[in-house]
């Protein structure tokens, strides 16, 4: 396999790292939202490199959480291009942003998202911040959290920036 890396995502990557979400996401169409994110000034966004080519997409969201002064962020989506899926590149996607965050005192990373795979990366508790929307209850098991520091949080709600301010999202 190519070698492998991950770098902050440039506006240079957008229109490949756009591409990548009909393919991963057939059923789905997140392009919006992931135009929303790119550039926002709360995201980090990763892109994952197989040599010369994008393979994969990382974001994470900086958010607040209501009575804790403690700051979280949201990950999502997460994408990796059908032909380089299950070589460890979303695991590596998840480790480098967690690194990334941890640097900067950010003290978990929430996920809504399949639990059989979150809880492979880390994400191994059900999340005790409650999401900004009520979410289905079939749904709890799937909104997770992986502890960053210390000091992450253990009640409240999660505070979310514009552009997963929309109930639709989260429902
Ligand atoms: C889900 C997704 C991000 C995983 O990325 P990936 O690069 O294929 O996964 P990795 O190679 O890092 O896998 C890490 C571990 O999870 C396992 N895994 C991968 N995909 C999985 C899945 N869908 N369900 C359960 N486990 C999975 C791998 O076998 C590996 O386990 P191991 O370390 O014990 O071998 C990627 O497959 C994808 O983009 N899928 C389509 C879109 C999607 O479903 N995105 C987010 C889920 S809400």
């Amino acid at each position: 396999m190519d070698a492998t890396r991950i770098t902050i995502s440039t506006p240079e990557d957008h229109k490949a790292l756009l591409a990548l979400y009909p393919e991963a996401f057939p059923d789905e169409d997140l392009t919006g939202l992931v135009a929303d994110l790119l550039g926002h000034p709360d995201v980090l966004s990763l892109t994952a490199w197989t040599g010369l080519s994008i393979a994969g997409h990382a974001v994470l969201t900086r958010c607040s959480v209501t009575d804790d002064d403690t700051r979280v962020a949201l990950l999502g989506p997460l994408c990796v291009a059908p032909q380089a899926q299950r070589q460890g590149l979303g695991r590596a996607l998840i480790e480098d942003a967690a690194r990334q965050l941890k640097a900067e005192s950010v003290s978990a990373m929430l996920v809504l998202g399949d639990p059989n795979y979150y809880t492979l990366c880390g994400f191994d508790q059900v999340s005790p911040v409650a999401a900004p929307y009520p979410l289905k209850p079939e749904w709890r098991d799937a909104w997770r959290m992986r502890p960053l520091t210390d000091a992450a949080p253990e009640r409240g709600t999660l505070r979310v920036p514009t552009p997963w301010a929309d109930p639709v999202l989260w429902s």
